[in-house]
């Protein structure tokens, strides 16, 4: 029988948690002290991952899903599956507006899973987050 297209195996799943826990570490948050790491998983079945990168122009900041999702479009991937966070916090912490709109526009319907150093999962999808989102489609009206 064929799996939906959303349908990602426990197994990628806990790859993608360690691949955000590890991309965390690589965050430059020194005015924040709030490190995030995001892990992406493409159409493809590709994982990329990104860290929040903050600047002394406070405005500047990137998150780390946004950070993760321009990489992998960058490397040429269109659609997106999954987005995982992980912040180094005792609850999860969901992607803040500005980054479920960026998701929106390669993930419309990607699960969108936030994990922490506590035992709680924020496990959710984009549609869900982001109700109503103004998308691509909107310009042809
Ligand atoms: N941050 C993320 O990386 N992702 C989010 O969804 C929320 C916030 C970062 C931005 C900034 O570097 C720090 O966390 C504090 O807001």
């Amino acid at each position: 029988m064929s799996r939906p297209a959303l349908d990602i195996s426990e197994s990628t799943i806990e790859t993608l948690v360690e691949r955000a826990r590890a991309a965390a570490g690589h965050a430059y948050a020194p005015y924040s002290e709030f490190s995030v790491g995001a892990a992406v998983l493409t159409e493809s079945g590709d994982i990329v991952t990104g860290a929040n990168v903050e600047n002394a122009s406070l405005g500047l900041c990137n998150c780390a899903e946004r950070t993760a999702v321009f990489a992998a479009v960058s490397a040429g991937a269109r659609k997106i599956n999954c987005v995982v966070i992980h912040t180094p916090t005792p609850t999860p912490t969901p992607p803040c507006g500005a980054c479920r709109q960026v998701i929106n526009e390669f993930g419309p319907h990607a699960r969108v899973i936030s994990v922490c150093d506590g035992a709680d999962r924020i496990d959710t999808t984009l549609d869900a987050l982001l109700p109503g989102a103004f998308g691509p489609g909107n310009l042809d009206d």
